[in-house]
């Protein structure tokens, strides 16, 4: 077992259990996926697969607090509870300020309110790997299961379709517009080209997805 694969059973062993709680869509298959994607991505366009494989587990913890809490919480407010978790891992001083600059930062969007700052391929990766599992077919699921618990509507026909400076801290007027705003443009918007290939069949599945959708709700069979 390398470095990698022990600090990620301790996380799994730390993390997993609360993860599987959630019913917004950020249960732990999210986090093993977000792995998977980041270290396809390392392994094609380069930086740290320590920092970044670590960085994947452990990026969504703001997810937990904001369950426990009942309100959104952003990655920044998480800082604190992922550097403890970070002291039980095999890591340097430095490994773990990277791992906490790419958390911190995760969810920034050129088409977002709070626009990308990072520079680092470790930081980009992580946004990558994170957003390819914002689109495609589990993208759906997801979408679903978090519009579910917040108590969104599927779909609501008198609100016009919007593309918006997208916030993960706004919640979108249905889960067809959510998909609509996110999911359908993502994929342009990867920083590495792997991602980009990645996510253009995921992008195409939105796209039939949301045409077909709205001519069954129109009945226009
Ligand atoms: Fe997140
Ligand atoms: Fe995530």
């Amino acid at each position: 077992m390398d470095r990698l694969e022990k600090n990620i059973k301790i996380l799994r062993e730390l993390l997993e259990h609360e993860f599987n709680k959630d019913k917004t869509g950020h249960s732990a298959d999210h986090l093993e996926r977000t792995l998977a994607y980041a270290l396809k991505l390392c392994e094609k366009e380069g930086g740290n697969r320590d920092i970044i494989g670590v960085a994947a587990y452990i990026h969504d913890v703001h997810r937990l607090m904001g369950a426990q809490l009942g309100r959104f919480c952003t990655p920044e407010e998480s800082l604190p509870k992922v550097r403890e978790i970070l002291a039980e891992l095999d890591l340097t001083e430095d490994e773990r300020e990277r791992i906490v600059h790419a958390v911190k930062h995760h969810e920034e969007y050129s088409f977002g309110k709070e626009k990308v700052q990072v520079t680092d391929i470790e930081s980009m990766i992580l946004q990558d790997a994170d957003n390819l599992d914002s689109t495609g077919a589990i993208a759906i699921i997801r979408s679903f299961r978090y519009g579910s618990a917040n108590k969104m509507p599927d779909y609501d026909p008198t609100i016009e379709f919007y593309q918006n400076e997208y916030s993960e801290s706004v919640n979108d007027k249905s889960t067809i517009h959510h998909l609509y705003n996110k999911s359908l443009r993502i994929g342009n918007y990867m920083h590495t080209q792997t991602a980009k290939d990645i996510a253009k069949e995921k992008m195409k599945l939105i796209k039939d997805f949301i045409d077909l959708y709205l001519k069954e709700f129109n009945c226009d069979f």
